[in-house]
C-alpha cells in the first residue's frame, strides 16, 4: 500500500508534493536533480490565451529569507502551450494541473474550455491572485468577480477546478467559501504578498515594476495561518504553499489542513528539494507508525490526534 497517496477533487496523487506554478521548469538542468515522474503532480506556469511579455526587468530582488518577484506572468499563449508545453508535461504520466489566467471573464471562459476540451488536464487551476499584473487586478480579492469567474469556468469545464487564492484579503476563509459556493472543487493558496525593495545607493526601487510578490521561507507562518483558516471554513481539499523549504515546513502545512503541498521559490535554491521532501515524508510516516498520509491532514485542529 502506498501510504503517501492523497486525493484532490477525485484525482489521486501518488504523493502530496508538487511544484507551485511558475517555479519549476522541466529542462535538462532541473531533470539532473529530480525526475518529474517522482512528483505527486505537475503544473505549468500560468498560461494566458494570448502572448504576454511580462514586466520589465529587473524582475527578481532577494530579501532576507525570501525573494520578491515581479515576473508578471509572461506567456507564449495557449497555441504554443498546446503544441509544445502540454505534450512535455504529459510525457511523465503524472497527474497534470493546468494553471490558466485571463484578463477578462470571457478570456477565462475561453481558455478554461480550450484546456478542458483537450482531455489532457486532470485539474484546472485558476490563477486569480498574481499581485504584479499591469492593471493591478486581483480577481480573488473581489468577491463578486471571484464568484463569477469560478462559476463561469466551472460551467464550461469537464475537469475539476482549483481556485488559487491571494493572501491580500481581510478574511481568507470567507473568500474560500465564496469560491466553494461558486463551484470550486479545490482551493490552492497562497500566492505571493506584494512588497517593495529599495536600492538605497540609488534611492529608487529595485524592481522594474516597483512592486513584486514576496515568497519563500519568510512567508511560511502567514501561509500556514491562511491554510488553517480555509480548512476551518470550507469542505474542499486544499493545496498549501508559501515558504515550504523542508519536511518540517511541509508537515506544518499539512497539519494545518493541506492535502497536498507545492514548493515555489525554494526550487531555485535547491532544485532537488521536492524529491527530498517526498523521501523525508515517507521516513516521517514510517518513524511515527502512521498508516496513511490522510491522517496528518488537518491534525493540528484536533489536539487529541497529536502524534
Ligand atoms: C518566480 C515566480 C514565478 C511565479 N509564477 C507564478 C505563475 O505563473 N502563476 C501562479 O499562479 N503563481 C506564480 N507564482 C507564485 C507561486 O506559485 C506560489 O504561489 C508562491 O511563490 C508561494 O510559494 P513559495 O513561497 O514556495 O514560493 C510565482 C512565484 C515565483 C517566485
Amino acid at each position: 500500500m502506498n501510504r503517501l497517496e492523497t486525493e484532490i477533487a477525485g484525482v489521486v496523487f501518488k504523493n502530496p508534493v508538487m511544484p507551485a506554478s511558475g517555479t519549476f521548469e522541466i529542462n535538462d538542468y532541473t531533470q539532473s536533480f529530480l525526475d518529474p515522474k517522482k512528483l505527486g503532480a505537475l503544473i505549468n506556469k500560468t498560461v494566458f490565451l494570448k502572448h504576454r511579455a511580462g514586466n520589465k526587468p529587473p524582475r527578481i530582488a532577494e530579501t532576507a529569507c525570501g525573494v520578491l518577484n515581479s515576473v508578471g506572468i509572461p506567456s507564449e499563449g495557449i497555441d504554443y502551450f498546446l503544441e509544445h508545453t502540454l505534450p512535455l508535461l504529459k510525457s511523465f504520466g503524472t497527474p497534470l494541473v493546468v494553471s490558466v489566467g485571463g484578463n477578462s471573464l470571457e478570456e477565462f471562459r475561453t481558455i478554461g474550455k480550450i484546456v478542458s476540451d483537450t482531455g489532457e488536464a486532470d485539474l484546472i487551476e485558476l490563477d486569480l491572485s498574481c499581485p504584479n499584473m499591469e492593471d493591478g487586478s486581483i480577481w480573488a480579492a473581489e468577491d463578486e468577480k471571484l464568484h463569477k469567474v469560478v462559476e463561469t469556468v466551472k460551467d464550461v469545464s469537464a475537469v475539476p477546478i482549483i481556485t488559487k487564492l491571494s493572501p491580500q484579503v481581510s478574511d481568507i476563509g470567507k473568500t474560500a467559501k465564496i469560491a466553494e459556493d461558486a463551484g470550486a472543487d479545490a482551493i490552492s493558496l497562497i500566492n505571493t504578498f506584494p512588497g517593495i525593495k529599495i536600492d538605497v545607493k540609488k534611492g529608487s526601487p529595485i524592481l522594474g515594476n516597483i512592486i513584486g510578490g514576496l515568497s519563500g521561507p519568510a512567508i511560511l507562518p502567514l501561509a500556514v495561518y491562511a491554510v488553517w483558516q480555509v480548512y476551518e471554513s470550507v469542505d474542499l481539499p486544499i493545496i498549501g504553499m508559501g515558504g515550504i523549504s523542508s519536511v518540517e515546513s511541509a508537515l506544518e502545512m499539512v497539519m494545518a489542513g493541506a492535502s497536498a503541498v507545492s514548493v515555489g521559490m525554494y526550487n531555485f535554491v535547491d532544485p532537488a528539494i521536492m524529491g527530498k521532501l517526498i523521501d523525508e515524508l515517507e521516513t516521517y510516516i514510517t518513524a511515527n507508525k502512521i498508516e496513511s498520509f490522510a491522517e496528518l491532514v488537518g491534525m493540528a485542529h484536533s489536539p487529541q490526534l497529536s502524534i
